[in-house]
């Protein structure tokens, strides 16, 4: 299953990419992820990629174009993967098209997740992240049992610092202009599936399912 999800900063695109990624077994590929592991590591990408982040805006496409294609050479990709923030401008989204007819492997679908900018607001402004296992929390919609401690591992969890107010509208208004136009790139594709992300997260899960399994049959 060779998956992308789309929705703004906020709408739970992680979130949902581990539920699909367990149901499947299948890798998630973020490349916010990738970029906050260069960013820690101070790699010259890294050193490149912060400025951009912490202003809430894209790194620039050559970069995270090479860093995807170099991430699905890897074995694990070979039966599939979700790719969680990519492609997020028109030029990533024709790179990453050209690369899979290469390999004679299509996308099979793109969920976009949709929610209002006063829930992605609360969404951001409210989250923990654990930095051991990636998992996220919610200080209102998923608080940990123990408070600031992953419920996995036992790590303290820490706040992104692109999650403030000010940077969470910035990266809101990023997404609407650069992100927002690959929603018609892939409805003409038809593989867009159009997802309600205003409900707590199993229910968004069951909707996800739901309209991917709907999908699926439509083509068999
Ligand atoms: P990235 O890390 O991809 O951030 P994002 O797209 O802004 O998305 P988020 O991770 O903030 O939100 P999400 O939708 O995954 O929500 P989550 O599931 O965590 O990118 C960061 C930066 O890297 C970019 O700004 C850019 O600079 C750079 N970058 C990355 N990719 C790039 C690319 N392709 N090109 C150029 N630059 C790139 O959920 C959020 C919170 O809500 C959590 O606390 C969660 O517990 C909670 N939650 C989730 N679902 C629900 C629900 N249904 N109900 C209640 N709470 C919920």
């Amino acid at each position: 299953m060779r998956l992308v999800l789309l929705g703004p900063p906020g709408a739970g695109k992680g979130t949902q990419a581990q539920v699909l990624c367990e149901r499947f077994g299948i890798p998630q590929i973020s490349t916010g992820d990738i970029l906050r592991e260069h960013v820690q590591e101070g790699t010259p990408l890294g050193i490149r990629a912060r400025a951009f982040m912490d202003r809430g805006e894209y790194v620039p496409d050559e970069v995270v174009v090479e860093m995807v294609m170099d991430r699905l050479e890897e074995p694990d990709a070979e039966k599939g993967f979700v790719l969680d923030g990519f492609p997020r401008t028109v030029p990533q989204a024709e790179a990453l098209e050209r690369a899979l007819a290469a390999r004679g492997r299509p996308l099979d679908a793109v969920l976009c997740f949709a929610v209002a900018d006063v829930t992605a607001i609360a969404r951001l402004t409210g989250r923990y992240t654990c930095p051991t296992c990636k998992r996220t929390y919610h200080r209102e919609f998923s608080p940990p049992a123990v408070d600031l401690v992953c419920d996995l591992d036992g790590t303290e969890l820490v706040r992104r610092s692109d999650d403030d107010d000010l940077t969470a509208k910035r990266r809101l208004a990023v997404y609407r202009e650069q992100t927002a136009p690959l929603e018609q790139f892939y409805r003409e594709r038809g593989l867009l599936l159009e997802i309600d992300a205003e409900a707590p997260k199993d229910e968004v899960a069951g909707r996800a399912e739901a309209a991917l399994e709907e999908l699926l049959e439509r083509r068999a």
